[in-house]
């Protein structure tokens, strides 16, 4: 574990601790407030995100900012990250040697901005930072507190781009957060 910014992120520059690495043409670190109170966790990036080296850029990450900013939060409000940090080919869900992998990168990262809220959206985010047991249809929408930090599991943004419906619950999730998160700013 690093404990600043600069050592982490060098450490990360020439990974090929797993596959994906023969694929990349960016590593997506994160991106964001460092010392947001609300952290976002997706799955990997994409073909955008691949491209430009930031999280979230493409349709499903335009989704998402535009329901933030709805709810009054600055997409740069808050810290944005995925569970493996090179584009898995195809877009296909992460084989679980590469999240292994990759998981110490983002369990450093949540360490050092110390978030009191983590959103996880969709299954491979859930089930890689709280357990496999946990499902993502079950579990969407309800807290989950673990080591002083509380989680939000909602859909991913893309899931919301093939299924209308689930932009609704969405939206209720995000909406729970953002008030959450202004009771704790009270505090
Ligand atoms: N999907 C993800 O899970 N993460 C991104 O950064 C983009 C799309």
């Amino acid at each position: 574990m690093y404990n600043n910014w600069e050592e982490l992120e060098k450490s990360i520059i020439n990974c090929k601790k797993c596959k994906l690495c023969t694929g990349r043409n960016n590593i997506v670190f994160g991106e964001g407030n460092k010392e947001a109170d609300i952290m976002l966790i997706g799955e990997g990036p994409g073909a955008d995100e691949d491209k430009q080296g930031l999280p979230f850029v493409g349709k499903a990450g335009q989704l998402m900012n535009k329901a933030f900013q709805g709810l009054g939060i600055d997409r740069n409000k808050v810290y944005i990250a995925n569970v493996v940090k090179c584009r898995p080919p195809g877009n296909r869900v992460p084989e679980s040697d590469e999240a292994k992998e990759c998981l110490d990168y983002l369990r450093n990262q949540v360490i050092l901005v110390k978030p009191k809220i983590i959103v996880l959206l969709g299954s491979t985010a859930l089930k890689n930072i709280l357990g496999n047991e946990y499902g993502i249809t079950s579990s969407r929408g309800k807290w989950i507190e673990k080591n002083g930090i509380l989680y939000m599991p909602t859909w991913h943004p893309a899931a919301l781009l093939r299924d209308e419906n689930k932009k609704i619950e969405f939206w209720k999730d995000l909406k729970e957060v953002v008030e959450k998160y202004k009771e704790i700013e009270k505090r």
